[in-house]
């Protein structure tokens, strides 16, 4: 009878060993449909949503006029969600703005004193285009991809540019 070699499994570590591989491999595969179903939303494209801003007839020219608009709910959120744009109507030109400052995402306001879009948490300036002038906002304001139908409005839950 000789000594029994340390380094062999016994057959009851053997079968521990097995039932433990065949409940990680069970586990791993009950996981990736769990993890693909919860990472989903975060690879799919979110789809293209229309909202109506409404009839801009009244709009003056060159005066940066805030609408509520509310987005449909869709894949990502199942409540409709409300979001504030300006519409800025220079001559035939026409921009519509989130007003989501681009430094921490305050909201921001048009100041027709200023003359200028103000960002009360730290003093972001833009100007009439939208254009980041004062404090820390390291962009121009995002501008909606939006449709006239005579004259009325519509915004799309996109921007022109990716953020
Ligand atoms: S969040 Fe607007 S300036 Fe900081």
């Amino acid at each position: 009878m000789g000594l029994r070699d340390p380094r062999r499994l016994s057959r009851r570590q053997f079968g521990l060993l097995g039932t433990q591989v065949a409940g990680a491999t069970v586990a791993i595969l009950l996981g990736i449909p769990i993890v693909g179903f919860i990472l989903s939303p975060l690879f799919r494209r979110q789809p293209v949503a229309e909202a109506t801003v409404g009839d801009i007839s009244n709009v003056p020219d060159r005066q940066p006029t805030k609408f509520v608009v509310q987005f449909p709910a869709g894949d990502w959120t199942s409540a409709k969600v409300n979001a504030a744009v300006y519409v800025v109507r220079t001559g035939s030109d026409l921009k519509i703005f989130s007003n989501t400052c681009t430094h921490m995402q305050c909201p921001v306001h048009w100041d027709a004193s200023l003359n200028e879009f103000l960002c009360p948490c730290h003093g972001g300036l833009y100007d009439m285009d939208g254009r980041n002038v004062g404090g820390p906002p390291p962009k121009p304001l995002p501008q909606y991809v939006h449709r006239l139908d005579g004259t009325t409005l519509y915004v799309e839950n996109r921007f022109t540019e990716s953020l």
